[in-house]
């Protein structure tokens, strides 16, 4: 692994989600990197060797890199361009605050700040998720800016990190996409991913744009494998079919395939909402608006299981708000996360809240950063805590634990034996022998019984 590795030093741009889990890889792998970041705090919290955020098994390989010295944290560029002869670019471009495009503010103050310090030749990679054509307008800035002009080269190499996965995604990538700009960029991108190439992770060479589409396209396509499902749980749901037993059968045919064919709340998130919006955004400026008009629908089905949620959840209690409890079971976007950013799951809670309930939660990591936005919530130390004296529970969503619950406990604290689960990950029978009204969106409201 020296052999590759030595001579290649490496800084990453933006101690974000992103860039902490690709430097401390990095460093794992045997690279030296130097990580910066403008905010003062966080790259104290980070040399401290502590997450900012959670991310299972993370925190150990920073610390690891931290303590063989292979990973720093600074706030100065000027040092990272004198560190390394390649920089990845992980700054955050999330949605512009009154529109559907991407923010890139971030990414220009990142190129502004790198390009006139790079004296000697290099390569900056970009790994952020950007509309297609950013890639090109960055690589002619940097030339003009650099002191090393055209030597200091810009590639395009998006990462595909699920949050909760992001160590195990990032040591073994199912796909390398490196858009390129000469066979140097490439050599030096496959010697920075040796270790996965050499566990035979396919690498793709590109065209920038091509690169920086393959992002794009494998979200909104995500995005709207999840929406399918969950437009056939509102069908299931007028035509009393079970959208559960339709999705496993779907998933059956290896043409389809069962991964983000779950129904339930929908998608949320720092990627997925944000990125099929700006694609939209992007295909209109580009005139080809038409082609990505589906991407509107799969945002609409995706924000109506939120509203749905809301509204089983006024059915269960009686169709009033005021004076009722309702009990919450997760609130970070997804499980193994503490993202809260478009969270499907505190949307309904906030909502419910909004609605005139009193909203008593739970989740296992996600309540310090959600008692900072969401302080109107009440919070509670147990799934058991949050269910007390409840008229209706919501799993929103599911965490391993929560599958484990007994509910024949669970049904002597709550007011009333009422369960919605949102992300359809209980099983109905042992809640319904256990005397509890089990509802979820598109599935029947009582369990079939066939006859022998
Ligand atoms: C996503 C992409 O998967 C990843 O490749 C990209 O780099 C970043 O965006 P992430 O946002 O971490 O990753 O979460 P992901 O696992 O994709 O889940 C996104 C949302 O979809 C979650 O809210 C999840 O609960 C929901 N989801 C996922 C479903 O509702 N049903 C499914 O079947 C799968």
């Amino acid at each position: 692994m020296s052999d590759l590795t030595r001579n290649l030093q490496v800084s990453v741009l933006g101690a974000g989600y992103l860039g902490v889990t690709h430097a401390s890889c990095l460093a794992e792998l045997g690279f030296d990197v130097i990580t910066v970041d403008t905010d003062i705090a966080r790259v104290k919290t980070l040399s401290a060797g502590e997450l900012p955020f959670s991310e299972p098994g993370l925190e150990l390989l920073l610390r690891r890199g931290l303590a063989t010295g292979r990973l720093r944290f600074s706030t100065s560029y000027r040092e990272a361009a004198r560190a390394a002869d390649v920089h990845f670019i992980c700054v955050g471009t999330p949605q512009h605050r009154s529109s559907y495009h991407a923010d890139l503010s971030q990414l220009s103050s990142c190129i502004a700040t790198l390009g006139p310090l790079l004296e000697s030749p290099c390569l900056v990679v970009g790994k952020s998720t950007v509309p297609v054509g950013t890639a090109a307008g960055l690589a002619s800035q940097l030339a003009q800016l650099a002191p090393a002009g055209e030597a200091a080269e810009l590639a395009w190499n998006p990462e595909f990190l699920r949050e909760g996965s992001a160590v195990e995604d990032t040591l073994r990538p199912d796909r390398i996409v490196a858009g390129v700009q000469s066979r140097h960029a490439e050599e030096i991108l496959r010697r920075v991913y040796a270790v996965p190439l050499s566990a035979g992770a396919p690498f793709f060479a590109t065209d920038l744009a091509t690169a920086e589409l393959t992002k794009a396209a494998a979200n909104s396509f995500l995005a709207t494998k999840i929406s399918f499902i969950n437009a056939m749980s509102e069908i299931c749901e007028v035509a009393g079919g079970d959208v559960t037993v339709l999705a496993e059968i779907l998933g059956a045919d290896p043409r389809i395939g069962a991964a983000f064919l779950r129904p339930g709340l929908g998608f949320g998130g720092g990627c997925l909402p944000k990125d099929i919006r700006a694609f939209m955004a992007r295909a209109t400026e580009l005139g080809v608006g038409d082609a990505l008009a589906f991407l509107r629908e799969v945002d609409s089905i995706n924000a109506r299981r939120r509203t749905r949620m809301v509204e089983l959840t006024r059915d269960l209690v009686g169709g009033v708000f005021p004076g009722r409890t309702v009990g919450v079971l997760g609130i970070a976007f997804k499980p193994d996360s503490d993202d809260i950013r478009d969270s499907p799951a505190l949307e309904v809670a906030a909502v419910i809240h909004d609605l005139g309930a009193h909203v008593r939660v739970y989740d296992p990591v996600a309540m310090p950063k959600a008692r900072r936005s969401h302080a109107q919530l009440e919070y509670a130390e147990s799934a058991e805590a949050a269910a007390r004296e409840a008229d209706v529970l919501l799993l929103l969503t599911e965490w391993p634990e929560f599958r484990n619950l007994d509910p024949g406990l669970l049904g002597k604290t709550v007011a009333e034996r009422k369960i919605a689960d949102g992300r359809n990950t209980l099983v109905p029978e042992v809640w319904r022998e256990a005397g509890w009204d089990y509802r979820a969106l598109g599935r029947p409201m009582l369990t079939v019984a066939f006859a022998t």
